[in-house]
């Protein structure tokens, strides 16, 4: 029996997909450690209580409520007045790129990104047949606005990905930077700011204001605590919504998504705190790993990219140790996303008794074969 045809450029791809592991400590795919309390449990409860009886009929179609709810986060939050008009929700921020592709890239346009960044840029851009190239960065990860102002000259992309703060990197674009990108091409400059709740460093959302070329994504997966939810959004003008709309599947989100992502808004001053324990303890990680001696890339995001010089070695020792994190496939390099403090104790533990030091934190025996 053959099998048929499959499109000649998915032929030999994999699927992209971090592995899902029952271990005990994970910190391998950005997620926040901290599940739903229960005042926001009663909220979704009461939410999906009072869905549910209209499960008969099809969701609200153009999500008002929740891009208006969605708007409100927005503007309090950046100080950058935003309307539901200004707002797109999907299925995670995944589904607002991949309708990003479908209405400005796809076959014969070209998608422009450098990476090492968010990996799914590229493969949304691809599936949807757009043709996608890497431009460079420095030696530390950072952007050169010359040389990304040259490489986006030279090739004339249809659309370009910004990521900031970026991932797996954790380092933040200043605005100059997005400017220059932005002002060096005509199509859609893309700013994913996934991880910007977690960063020292401001949004950049005062960029949108006349710049209709510009569209910033966000996610409710992060900050939120709301991974398992679905729920990303992109803010831009309301003319660029208007495209989407034309390639999304009608009813893209559901009554109940629609419901509960309403009902973790309203309850995101106590969210947001996570955020502020997330930062204090990503900033510990960073300060015990370079205690350890470790080379550790700054980050604006909930998670830390540092250098091992055998990284698939020292990723199946951790996860020996209980302790999932990352191989981003950074050549000399994993990331560890920031726990709970038990979950981060365990993997500075974990990380000291590699070497076969003991748990002593001024004892670096285990180090330097980690450096070697
Ligand atoms: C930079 C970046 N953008 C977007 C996403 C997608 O998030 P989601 O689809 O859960 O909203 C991720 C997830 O890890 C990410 O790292």
């Amino acid at each position: 029996m053959t099998l048929a045809p499959i499109r000649p450029e998915l032929r030999g791809k994999s699927p992209y997909g971090a592995p899902q592991l029952d271990v005990p400590v994970r910190l391998n795919t950005n997620e926040s450690p901290y599940p739903p309390g229960p005042e926001l449990v009663a909220d979704i409860t009461a939410s999906v209580t009072k869905a549910v009886l209209d499960l008969n009929r099809y969701p609200d179609r153009d999500a008002v409520e929740l891009r208006t709810a969605l708007a409100a986060y927005l503007s309090e939050s950046t100080g950058v007045t935003r309307t539901f008009e200004q707002v797109w929700a999907a299925n995670g921020s995944n589904e607002v790129l991949q309708q990003l592709m479908q209405a400005y890239a796809g076959p014969g346009r070209t998608v422009l990104g450098f990476e090492p960044t968010y990996s799914m840029h590229r493969t949304i851009a691809e599936s949807t047949g757009s043709r996608y190239i890497s431009g460079p960065r420095r030696p530390d990860f950072t952007l050169d606005p010359d040389a990304a102002v040259a490489v986006i000259r030279e090739e004339q992309p249809d659309v370009v990905f910004l990521c900031t703060p970026n991932n797996p990197t954790g380092l933040s674009l200043d605005p100059e930077t997005v400017l220059a990108v932005h002002d060096a091409f005509g199509g859609l400059l893309v700013l994913d700011e996934a991880y910007i709740e977690f960063s020292h460093e401001e949004s950049l959302l005062s960029l949108l204001e006349n710049r209709p070329r510009l569209v910033v994504s966000r996610t409710m997966s992060k900050a939120f605590g709301f991974a398992g939810a679905r729920v990303g959004y992109l803010t831009a003008d309301s003319r660029v919504i208007d495209a989407l709309q034309l390639v999304r599947l009608p009813y893209h989100l559901s009554t109940v998504t629609q419901a509960i992502a309403g009902a973790a808004l309203r309850h995101r001053k106590g969210l947001l705190q996570h955020v502020e324990d997330t930062k204090k303890e990503r900033d510990r990680l960073i300060a015990e790993m370079r205690f350890l001696e470790l080379t550790v890339v700054e980050s604006d995001a909930n998670f830390v990219l540092f250098q091992v010089p055998d990284a698939p070695g020292v990723w199946r020792r951790l996860l020996d140790a209980g302790v999932l994190i990352r191989d981003v496939g950074v050549a000399g390099h994993l990331r560890v996303t920031t726990g709970t403090p038990a979950e981060n104790d365990q993997f500075l533990r974990a990380l000291r008794e590699l070497g076969g030091s003991s748990t002593a934190r001024n004892d670096r025996a285990g180090l330097p074969s980690l450096e070697a």
